[in-house]
């Protein structure tokens, strides 16, 4: 392996020295379609400091990878931004290969390591927001962004570089041999952008919106996540984005999910497409057992209106229709409306059972469900178009509700 080959320089002195992961395919139950990375960064000064480590399985790439920068000198600090094992999980052999160095993190982070590895003679400082450590020409200053993602997380800031290490936040599961935003398809990187939000931050936006705030005060020209590439062209567009999320603005868009057993509710979901598309709104049609929730959840994030619609299977909703909607119900996409539809053939069934999963899902459960049995007449597929129309109307109407 050619080691210095996959140390990258962002500035003279600091330079990414984490892990490409090009075949990872699931993180989490997160689905990696383009792979991802695990960013550390190595920030040469007086003192030497490395900013989080990678996936455990990786240390002697990372190690290797600071033996290719440092050469006989050892590290000095470790900055652990957050404790999660896709960043921390290395940190074991690296207090081994590194006595001397104080690990940097919140006592947050500090008690998670607790839990994962043998901490009791480790030599930690432990930081707060406002914080700074001086390490010769540079001041590193912290930032505690409790949920962005974990109750430790933290970002570390260089006002020399310009640099803030952002932890998760502005990441992506995105892996390529270009490190930068503009050695990429942007295009590409910013769906993966929008995924890993919907995915991994979209229930914690008020907190998100609280650091976006704070962290307003730097002067930023590079933002250096923990996953994916490193932001240096289109730093403001990433902001924007990440504003966007947070306050929640959606786009005119109607997105209707269902699932079916003998096509009665994709006849339904067909002719509330329809009466969304007759009205000229913009609209997506996603039967769940051929999408996954990575995707769907991706889909959610950005539509203003949902139609949600299932067959009846043992008086509740088909399977995949229940994954979707306990994954929805954790992520929380407040704000959105929805409209239940659903066909069963006697008695209660999947409408109730979606209205309960809904209740607490912050989505807003429009009016009653759109219901039939066994199979839908002319009359129920002609309800459903007018249905349709309806959401329309609403979509449109929720944009113009955020100018
Ligand atoms: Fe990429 Fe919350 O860890």
């Amino acid at each position: 392996m050619n080691v210095k080959s996959s140390v990258v320089a962002l500035t003279e002195n600091i330079h990414w020295v984490g892990y490409r992961d090009w075949t990872v395919r699931d993180f989490h139950s997160y689905h990696t379609s383009r792979g991802s990375t695990y960013n550390s960064y190595l920030i040469s000064d007086q003192k030497k400091v490395l900013v989080d480590t990678v996936k455990a399985p990786y240390v002697s790439h990372l190690l290797s990878n600071i033996n290719a920068v440092l050469g006989e000198e050892k590290l000095d600090y470790i900055i652990l931004n957050h404790g999660e094992p896709d960043h921390a999980g290395s940190i074991s052999e690296l207090v081994r290969q590194f006595p001397q160095a104080v690990l940097v993190c919140t006592d947050r982070c500090r008690k998670i390591l607790g839990r994962y590895h043998d901490t009791g003679e480790w030599n930690f400082s432990i930081v707060k927001s406002g914080d700074r450590l001086e390490i010769g020409e540079r001041v590193l200053e912290f930032l505690e962004t409790p949920m962005v993602h974990w109750p430790d997380s933290m970002f570390t800031y260089s006002a020399r570089d310009r640099i803030l290490f952002s932890m998760d936040a502005f990441g992506q599961h995105f892996v390529s041999s270009g490190r930068f935003d503009d050695e990429v398809d942007l295009t590409e990187v910013m769906q993966e952008a929008k995924k890993y939000y919907a995915n991994i931050l979209m229930l914690y936006g008020k907190q998100i919106k609280r650091v976006l705030n704070q962290a307003a005060e730097y002067d930023i020209g590079l933002i250096a996540p923990s996953h994916g590439i490193i932001w240096r062209r289109h730093v403001d567009r990433i902001l924007e984005r990440y504003r966007d999320w947070v306050d929640l603005k959606v786009k005119a868009r109607v997105l209707v999910l269902y699932d079916s057993m003998w096509e009665s509710t994709r006849i339904m979901a067909q002719s509330l497409i329809r009466g969304v598309m007759e009205k000229g709104v913009e609209a997506k049609l996603i039967w769940v057992r051929s999408s996954g929730l990575t995707e769907i959840a991706t889909e959610v994030l950005d539509s203003s209106v949902l139609a949600i619609g299932s067959a009846t299977l043992n008086k509740g909703m088909m399977p995949a229709m229940g994954a979707v909607l306990t994954y929805l119900k954790g992520l929380e996409p407040a704000g959105k409306k929805v409209q239940i539809f659903s066909s069963t053939g006697w008695g209660k069934g999947a409408a109730e059972a979606m209205t309960e999963q809904l209740r607490d899902s912050k989505m807003e459960i429009i009016g009653e469900p759109l219901k039939v049995f066994w199979r839908p007449d002319d009359k129920e597929l002609e309800k459903c178009v007018r249905a349709g129309y309806q959401l329309a109307d609403m979509a449109r109407q929720a944009v113009r509700d955020q100018a």
